[in-house]
């Protein structure tokens, strides 16, 4: 059986919510990815900075913005141990500016995912994906990048169908791969 890993980053705090800033207690990847654990006993790993985004959203929008105009990898605060064990990694993050938040360029530069099944999963809330799928393929060029999951932030709830199928999916996607 392949072992699984979630690993995702996500951020609790103010966020910008169909029109409106409300305080979230937990980020919307982070709910995505509790399923996909609830779903498929993979093991978790959440990506955390050592120096955190700002809670406030207006804040925390200048904070990402400039993060990225000058490239900066943050500091995290620990990697995964024993990433070999996994075969299949699900890759959660939330869009920002366009891409994946800074933190997961730092987490990707420095993990070893050769040759790993990678599903990964997205939450937006404006634009979609953009450019975050082609930036993570060309991050992750030595792995095999399965069928992704784009999801608006502000609609989660109501798309458990769509997540469990997608997850369905990846999960015999993978078992298919196994057998061949
Ligand atoms: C700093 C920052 C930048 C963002 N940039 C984008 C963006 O470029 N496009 C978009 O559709 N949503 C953008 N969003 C909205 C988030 O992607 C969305 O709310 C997401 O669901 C948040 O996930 P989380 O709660 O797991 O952190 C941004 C949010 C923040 C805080």
């Amino acid at each position: 059986m392949d072992k699984m890993l979630v690993v995702f980053f996500s951020r609790a705090g103010e966020n910008y919510v169909n029109g409106k800033i409300k305080y979230l207690k937990l980020g919307n990847t982070a709910y995505i990815a509790e399923q996909i654990v609830k779903w498929t006993g993979a093991d978790s790993f959440r990506i955390e900075r050592k120096e955190p985004y700002p809670e406030d959203y207006c804040r925390c929008i200048d904070f990402a913005k400039r993060e990225q105009i000058e490239g900066i990898r943050p500091k995290l605060l620990v990697m995964p141990e024993n990433l070999e064990q996994y075969d299949v990694i699900f890759l959660g993050y939330p869009v920002y500016w366009n891409t994946m938040p800074m933190p997961l360029y730092t987490f990707l530069e420095n993990a070893d995912l050769s040759n790993k099944h990678i599903f990964p999963f997205c939450t937006y809330e404006c634009e979609g994906a953009v450019n975050s799928l082609t930036d993570l393929w060309r991050l992750c060029a030595t792995s095999v990048i399965g069928q992704e999951l784009v999801i608006k932030g502000s609609y989660i709830k109501y798309e458990i169908s769509t997540i469990k199928s997608w997850v369905s999916n990846c999960v015999s996607v993978q078992k298919i791969s196994e057998v061949v």
